[in-house]
């Protein structure tokens, strides 16, 4: 099957207080995109890697990707307003004839080829969609401004990651539709009445919002 990657990059990470966009702000010595597209350029389960870029970074992206030797790497689109948006517009690059997309955030660096792995394989089993889900630790509360009103059971909660594994058919036709809303791909195919499958997560696969996280995936690394 062929696999194309769909590195989501575009946003601007407003809360890391920083004056470039989340993807180039420095992870160690390079910027942070360089760390999810070297890992998904090097997976082999991944056969192209399209990227979606701030406006203004398309090229500064495929630079990086040509001084990684990422060669997986055939395009860098630009971004769009959402996520959503951004997914939207790195799915017009992909051939009509691939089979399977990972849609991964870039915020989240620590991609590993065992999380690609557990999303990728039950597709092979009449799955529409896979995501990677974690259990929730903390007690979750619904609120109204500052009251709380009651209290959520987490038993069948799970936070849901990426990479999020998709047919591509069934990707293509949930984001020809209203994108409203949309915080991840897989509620948009769950909105059709796709099929979606929860496999372990990763917590490593942390998405990289305040500079705290930003030390914490240093640290890792
Ligand atoms: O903003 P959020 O935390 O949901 O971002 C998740 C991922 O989506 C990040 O990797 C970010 O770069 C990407 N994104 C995007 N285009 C946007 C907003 C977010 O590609 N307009």
């Amino acid at each position: 099957m062929s696999v194309w990657a769909l590195l989501v990059a575009a946003g601007a990470g407003e809360r890391l207080g920083e004056e470039r966009p989340k993807a180039f702000v420095r992870l160690g010595d390079l910027p942070l995109l360089a760390e999810p597209l070297r890992r998904l350029d090097e997976s082999g389960w991944v056969d192209a890697v399209v990227v979606a870029a701030p406006p203004g970074w398309e090229e500064p992206a495929i630079l990086l990707a040509e001084e990684l030797s990422a060669t997986k790497v055939v395009a860098s689109v630009t971004g769009g307003a959402t996520r959503a948006e951004s997914v939207r517009a790195a799915l017009a690059e992909v051939p009509e004839d691939a089979l399977v997309a990972l849609v991964h955030d870039a915020a989240r660096p620590l991609v590993s080829d065992e999380v690609v792995e557990r999303v990728l394989a039950p597709l092979a089993e009449g799955w529409d969609g896979v995501v990677p889900g974690l259990p929730l630790a903390d007690t979750v509360k619904r609120v109204e401004g500052d009251t709380v009103v009651g209290t959520v059971d987490r038993a069948g909660l799970v936070a849901a990651q990426t990479p999020q594994a998709f047919l591509l058919p069934t990707l293509r036709a949930a984001y020809a539709g209203d994108l409203d809303g949309a915080t991840d791909c897989s509620s948009l195919v769950e909105a059709r009445g796709g099929r979606v499958k929860v496999v372990a997560g990763d917590p490593r696969l942390v998405k990289v919002t305040t500079q705290a996280d930003l030390e914490l995936v240093a640290s890792w690394l």
